[in-house]
């Protein structure tokens, strides 16, 4: 393992695919290691490419742009931050070693669908999941629903993310819509949409999990202390750490976790997202890479998790240690606008053991997420209120 000077003939140079916040999170703990960093995203000034070495704006769904760029900068390691890639394309780069791309292929075409990853962990790994089917048409996503999934339900494109044309509905006159929603609101293969059958849990959780070399080269599986979260129309709005768990259950989820992440392999950080009711654990879903609820984790351990992917996918042993428990509550956009301020910045930070990030994004919408207001204390709760106060205490203006 070996790490050069940026910008030299030596440079290790990483490129991140997505330069939203978490991905800028990331660019930042690779700088601080050294790293040459360039940052695509499918719009000018995305929050990442304000901290890169080099910027670039293209349509990563298009084969074409995606094999342009990766040839004209060559990188070493390609780092998806988000799931609308053209991921054919990711192949040919892997298969002519022009780059390596984080995890793996395989593990970023399995997990930005969601047929790829329930099937994989449901039939293949036998792990326990929501009843669930798959809908070609309304007809088939009511007979899956009369079949046996029941309701209330969830029914979701196969490919989107962030609750996008995702409903949750609890009698039939509500599948046309929920039809009509998922099948238009899906990124590409519209049409597909998987219906699950709602796991009753007490709380759900990210189990952040890291496939790491130690010193002696061999990979690990190392786990955070588990995040819990509160979901508001398919967006995170909180999360805190440690969400506190049985014995059997934390068992259990580091079980499910460590079985996903061994079949997608490769190296990196991925947020495994599970349902808990007392003993009781479900796997929901995967993302290999830094998880949004993780951003509570800025506040709470040696290492965050974007400090944690950036050893990790460097081939760097790493410490997934919390150090104090925290939260973490989403800042939105309150307003559309492109020219937003942020007021009241000096009284969130007047709350204790307060911290805010704000994201630098150029547009802002209502429901968009602008920043994140970040609070330690004894306990959680003591965390939440401070980190949920601080976040109220953060207005936006468009001006
Ligand atoms: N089968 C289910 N049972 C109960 N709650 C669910 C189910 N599916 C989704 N949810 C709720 O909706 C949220 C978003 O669903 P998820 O599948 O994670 O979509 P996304 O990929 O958009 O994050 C979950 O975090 C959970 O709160
Ligand atoms: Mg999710």
């Amino acid at each position: 393992m070996e790490i050069g000077s940026p910008l030299s003939p030596s440079a290790t140079r990483v490129m991140l695919l997505g330069s939203g916040e978490l991905g800028k999170e990331v660019i930042i703990a690779l700088q601080r290691l050294g790293v040459e960093v360039i940052a695509v995203d499918r719009y000018a000034n995305a929050p990442g490419h304000q901290v890169a070495h080099r910027a670039h704006v293209i349509d990563m769904t298009d084969g074409d742009a995606l094999m342009a760029i990766v040839k004209k900068e060559r990188p070493h390691l390609i780092v998806p931050e988000i799931e609308a890639l053209n991921t054919q394309t990711l192949a040919e780069i892997e298969q002519a070693g022009l780059a390596q791309v984080i995890p793996t292929v395989r593990a970023v075409q399995l997990t930005m669908n969601r047929e790829g990853i329930r099937r994989l962990a449901a039939e293949t790994l036998c792990l326990p999941t929501s009843p669930y089917a798959f809908a070609r048409s309304q007809q088939e996503l009511q007979d899956a629903i009369d079949g046996g999934i029941g309701y209330p339900c969830f029914i979701k494109p196969t490919m989107s993310s962030s609750g996008k044309g995702q409903s949750r509905i609890t009698n039939a006159s509500e599948v046309a819509g929920a039809w009509e929603y998922a099948a238009s609101g899906g990124r590409v293969n519209q049409g597909v949409v998987i219906v699950e059958g709602q796991i009753d849990f007490d709380y759900e959780i990210t189990l952040l999990t890291i496939r790491s070399k130690n010193a002696a080269g061999e990979v690990v599986t190392s786990f955070c202390e588990p995040i819990g979260h509160l979901q508001k129309r398919g967006d995170y709005v909180e999360s805190w750490q440690p969400q506190a768990m049985t014995k059997n259950a934390l068992v259990e989820a580091q079980r499910i976790a460590k079985a996903v992440t061994d079949d997608l392999g490769g190296l990196g950080l991925f947020g495994v997202e599970l349902f808990v009711n007392g003993d009781q654990v479900w796997f929901s879903e995967v993302s290999p890479r830094p998880h949004d609820t993780g951003m509570v984790t800025m506040a709470t351990q040696r290492f965050n998790e974007f400090e944690l992917h950036a050893r990790a996918i460097l081939g760097l042993p790493v410490n997934a240690e919390m150090r104090v428990p925290g939260a973490s509550a989403v800042i939105y956009g309150g307003v559309d606008s492109k020219n937003l301020s942020f007021e009241g910045i000096e009284k969130a930070l007047e709350v204790p053991e307060s911290d805010i990030r704000l994201f630098g994004k150029p547009e802002s919408f209502e429901r968009r997420r602008m920043g994140v207001a970040l609070a330690t204390g004894k306990d959680v709760d003591e965390a939440r209120s401070r980190a949920t106060l601080a976040s109220s205490l953060v207005k936006t203006k468009a001006n």
